[in-house]
């Protein structure tokens, strides 16, 4: 009797031993099964010679839009389906939507990076689309001996675009064919009209800081789609700026964009200006009405003594980062010359400083980089005596 409770007792021991190894195993299995999937998708993302997109994973989200932006640009009443389906996301094609970097320079890629990540996390329905020279995929794989920090970092920064923030890479070529490609002044916005597949996009002048993706994605979403709509270079609408960019790519333009500039070499601001015709081709007066659309910097300068930071910041969609003393917010300009340029009202100083410091810590988190030296070039351009005194830093530190 005992004998035989002993052994009903082992085999109740090992059928649960075979219990907890089956279910172990099964576990073991589909992670490796999961793992495998991650690993390709991995790879899948690590090659930015394939331009690509990753398949996004989560669903998109509705996005939240103002009611208050539902008016078509140019005040046209033609819009696909009503106001209500469109704030519903339920006749929107988001697919064809987009926002879109272009990095025509090394130094330019990082700040483009990070406005593709700002829309990434203020959760933006629309594509993230990074156009940058095609000439920076031909040396990938020839040079692996020769170690080159820039071309390593850029590298770097194309997969955090992609696997980070789900950008879609898009080599672009020289605007004029046969011009030589490591110039940058050989690339133009002009190849934005090339990105036929979408049907609206916006180009935001970097480098900046976004602070509200709602309002653009109203933009997007609620205006009818016509070649350009710039944003004013001046309040009297003459002319447009090159600040923010919402057109509708077509062959056509694309293609009287690649005449235009083959005729002469030119900036990409004349090219525009020349074939746009203003104010014809500028974002709506009553689409600006909202707020502050794109802010550029140095106008915190002229604030005046009512000037208020958190109602600044509560309307204003993009502030360029631009004052014209400094080459950009990637530069640590030293303490002495930042006082001298920042604004003298106290709240606008304030809203000033906020804005470099948070480029700043973006640039640290999106692309892991510090900001470049920089010195304050001397007034009558002695360059030499400053040479010479940074040789002598340098040997003395030997
Ligand atoms: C600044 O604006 C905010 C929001 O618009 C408001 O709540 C606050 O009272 C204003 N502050 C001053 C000093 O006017």
């Amino acid at each position: 009797m005992a004998k035989l409770l002993l052994s009903s007792g082992q085999v109740s021991v090992i059928f649960s031993a075979a219990i907890v190894f089956l279910f172990t195993l099964a576990l073991f299995l589909s992670g490796y099964v999961l793992q495998q999937r991650y690993v390709h998708s991995l790879q899948a993302a690590i090659k930015p010679r394939l331009p690509k997109p990753l398949p996004v994973s989560k669903p998109i989200e509705p996005p939240t839009l103002d009611a208050k932006w539902a008016r078509p640009v140019g005040g046209r009443p033609e819009v696909d389906g009503t106001i209500d389906q469109i704030i519903a996301g339920e006749s929107l094609d988001w697919t064809r939507l987009g926002y879109v970097q272009v990095a025509k320079e090394f130094v330019e890629l990082c700040s483009a990076v990070m406005l593709l990540a700002d829309l990434h996390e203020m959760k933006s329905p629309a594509r993230r689309i990074l156009m940058f020279p095609k000439a920076w995929l031909a040396t990938t794989e020839d040079d692996e001996e020769e170690y080159n920090p820039q071309m390593s970092t850029t590298r770097r920064l194309l997969r955090t675009a992609v696997r980070r923030y789900g950008a879609t890479l898009v080599p672009m070529d020289t605007i004029v064919d046969g011009d030589d490609d490591s110039l940058a002044s050989s690339y133009s916005l002009a190849s934005l009209y090339s990105l036929t597949s979408y049907e609206r996009l916006i180009y935001l002048h970097g480098p900046g800081v976004l602070l509200d993706a709602s309002a653009l994605d109203s933009l997007l979403a609620f205006s009818t789609s016509e070649p350009m709509a710039a944003f004013p270079a001046t309040p009297e609408r003459k002319d447009l700026s090159t600040s923010l960019l919402l057109i509708h790519p077509s062959r056509e333009s694309f293609q009287q964009l690649k005449k235009t500039r083959s005729s002469a070499p030119m900036a990409d601001l004349a090219l525009f200006r020349q074939t746009f015709a203003a104010p014809e081709s500028l974002i709506s007066e009553w689409s600006l009405s909202m707020g502050n659309v794109v802010y550029e910097s140095q106008k915190l300068r002229d604030a005046v003594e009512d000037f208020n930071a958190t109602a600044f910041q509560e309307t204003t969609t993009y502030v360029r980062l631009s004052d014209p003393e400094i080459p950009g917010p990637e530069y640590d300009v030293p303490y002495a010359d930042r006082v001298q340029i920042r604004p003298k009202e106290d709240q606008a100083r304030e809203a000033w400083e906020r804005l470099y410091e948070t480029f700043r810590q973006r640039r640290m988190e999106v692309c892991g980089l510090d900001l470049e030296p920089w010195m304050k070039p001397d007034e009558e351009g002695t360059d030499e005596s400053q040479k010479e005194a940074q040789e002598e830093a340098v040997v003395g530190e030997l």
